[in-house]
């Protein structure tokens, strides 16, 4: 597999062209950036940690039946998926209170949902990533109502998996958002990443946060936060 020219540059990767026309070439960098990228930063083994903890969650989830783009990992940093058109959405799934639900809600973040929530969030960087309702989905044409249910289904889908996964990990995993695409012949399939820039993990006993939180919050050191995530999931140790 040959890698080609960059076709997108994002805040936590780069993706190339291959030569093959159905396959993209994905380099995971170490920056990492929050508040809409207001805040950034270098951090030295991100990119590889978040590409061994991908992997190994799309890996378990195609085992467990849910198609995705992962191909495999072909370096420490970098990966091979299936090209496909990034639907404008982000689906984000929550099983206990935090974050902007906390602000949202005013609620106390810690509090676990009876019923798991599903949220959808306008990809743009523009306005700033809204949230919005399906009928403004259906306003900017982003996703057909019929489309919107199988994002739904397949969220929760991939919230049972990988509540379980977690929860062997001592995990408690409190939130997180998926991407989706399209694919050639027009099936929708999970896309993008799992990893803890993209997911609010906590230690079961002590809810110490092992995700994003500690960039943006400033509470403790990432590369130790996702170090302790890809051991507890059974990756290569990496020191
Ligand atoms: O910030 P908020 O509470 O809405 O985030 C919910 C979940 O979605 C968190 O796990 C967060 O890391 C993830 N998220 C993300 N990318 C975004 C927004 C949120 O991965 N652009």
């Amino acid at each position: 597999m040959e890698k080609l020219d960059l076709l997108y540059e994002g805040k936590a990767k780069r993706i190339y062209r291959t030569n093959d026309e159905g396959i993209v070439w994905v380099e995971y960098k170490d920056s990492a950036t929050a508040f809409n990228g207001e805040k950034k930063a270098q951090i030295t083994g991100k990119g590889r940690l978040n590409n061994e903890i991908t992997s190994l969650l799309f890996e378990k989830l195609k085992n467990e039946g849910i198609q995705n783009h992962f191909i495999k990992k072909i370096s420490e940093t970098e990966q091979l998926v299936q090209k496909v058109d990034i639907i404008p959405l982000e689906v984000v799934v929550r099983n206990i209170i935090a974050g902007s639900l906390s602000k949202r809600l005013g609620i106390e973040e810690g509090i676990s949902l009876e019923e798991t929530i599903v949220e959808f969030y306008y990809k743009n960087d523009d306005l700033g990533d809204p949230l919005v309702t399906e009928d403004h989905i259906k306003t900017l044409k982003l996703a057909t109502p019929e489309q919107l249910q199988i994002l739904r289904t397949i969220g929760l889908k991939v919230n049972d998996i990988l509540l379980t996964h977690f929860s062997s990990c001592n995990l408690r995993l409190v939130d997180f958002k998926l991407e989706f695409g399209i694919t050639e012949d027009g099936q929708i399939i999970l896309a993008d990443e799992i990893s803890p820039d993209t997911c609010r993990l906590w230690d079961k006993d002590t809810n110490e946060k092992f995700d994003k939180d500690v960039f943006r919050r400033d509470i403790g050191n990432l590369t130790e936060a996702y170090t302790e995530i890809l051991n507890r999931l059974g990756g290569k140790q990496h020191v």
